[in-house]
């Protein structure tokens, strides 16, 4: 019989209104994936490594192809270990769904990263609003095989059971910058823009209207700016925030967000789409297609 997730109660969370699920960490039930669920990560890796070479950076692309995984069967929690636990010291944990923010972050300050045991419909290959193993495994477990995007993820953990510390409003600042950089980041490379972020690479739509449509922005990595910036959860994003290195990345991270924190209290949210004076613009987005309204 097919396993199903335990879902414990809807709530509003920074991914919108979505279960969330019982958070102990549980045994991939690898016996009981059936056929169907296989076909589904056949059909979604093949046509994903293929949309993504020339698409995702280098280093998204030669590490996803270190762990050996394949379109033959979803991969098995444990064969992955060993390559993450040799090179990084990360491992993976099944877990049902998205857990609350602080269980989360506790995981990530520990180099556990959860990963959701089970796999979308066959009719939800282009979309699901929730994370499902496909997003996880496919989308964020390679490049915790590189050494400095590893550590700020961790670090990011730690920051995160700060940020919940010192209230609501450090968590949305702390969640935006994981958003625009973790699930839909782009970084420059001397071929052209390209993705590294989970929230792309594991959509067919995205990975193409991020790098190639002209309505989205395409802006240069701030973090600040970053952290004031509001996000979409039910649309392709309306900007997309560039850096030109995971260096950068971690370098503007390391200062203590504590007083940045203060600062952003007082000033106000930037709209999703918005193009500030001061911006590094890749491409100004025409904004065509966007929907009015439903920033979070
Ligand atoms: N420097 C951040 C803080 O003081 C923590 C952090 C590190 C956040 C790396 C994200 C990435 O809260
Ligand atoms: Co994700």
């Amino acid at each position: 019989m097919e396993a199903s997730p335990k879902r414990v109660e809807h709530q509003l969370t920074d991914k919108g209104y979505v279960p969330v699920y019982t958070t102990t960490v549980v045994e991939q039930p690898w016996d009981r994936y059936t056929a169907e669920e296989h076909g589904v990560w056949a059909t979604l890796f093949e046509r994903q490594r293929q949309l993504l070479e020339g698409r995702a950076c280098r280093e998204f692309l030669d590490n996803q192809a270190r762990f050996g995984i394949s379109a033959t069967a979803i991969p098995r929690f444990d064969d992955l270990n060993r390559v993450l636990r040799a090179a990084t010291g990360w491992e993976l944990v099944g877990v049902e769904g998205l857990l609350p923010e602080l269980t989360f972050f506790e995981h990530l300050s520990h180099r556990r990263f959860p990963v959701t045991w089970w796999i979308r419909k066959p009719e939800q290959l282009d979309y699901i609003a929730e994370p499902d193993l496909f997003h996880d495994l496919f989308g964020h477990v390679p490049l915790l095989l590189n050494p400095i995007f590893a550590e700020y993820m961790q670090r990011y953990g730690l920051g995160g059971v700060k940020a919940h510390g010192i209230g609501p409003e450090a968590l949305i600042n702390l969640t935006r910058l994981y958003w625009y950089t973790v699930e839909f980041g782009l970084i420059a490379t001397p071929e052209g823009l390209r993705i590294y972020g989970s929230g792309i690479v594991s959509s067919k739509g995205e990975s193409i209207y991020c790098l190639e449509h002209p309505a989205p922005n395409r802006l240069g990595f701030g973090l600040e700016r970053v952290m004031r910036t509001r996000y979409r959860i039910d649309t392709y994003q309306k900007t997309y925030f560039v850096i030109d290195s995971f260096e950068q990345l971690f370098d503007a991270t390391q200062p203590d967000f504590t007083p940045i924190y203060a600062t952003l209290a007082a000033s106000d949210a930037v709209p999703a789409g918005a193009v500030l004076d001061d911006d590094r613009v890749f491409h100004r987005g025409t904004g065509e297609g966007w929907a009015d309204g439903g920033d979070v």
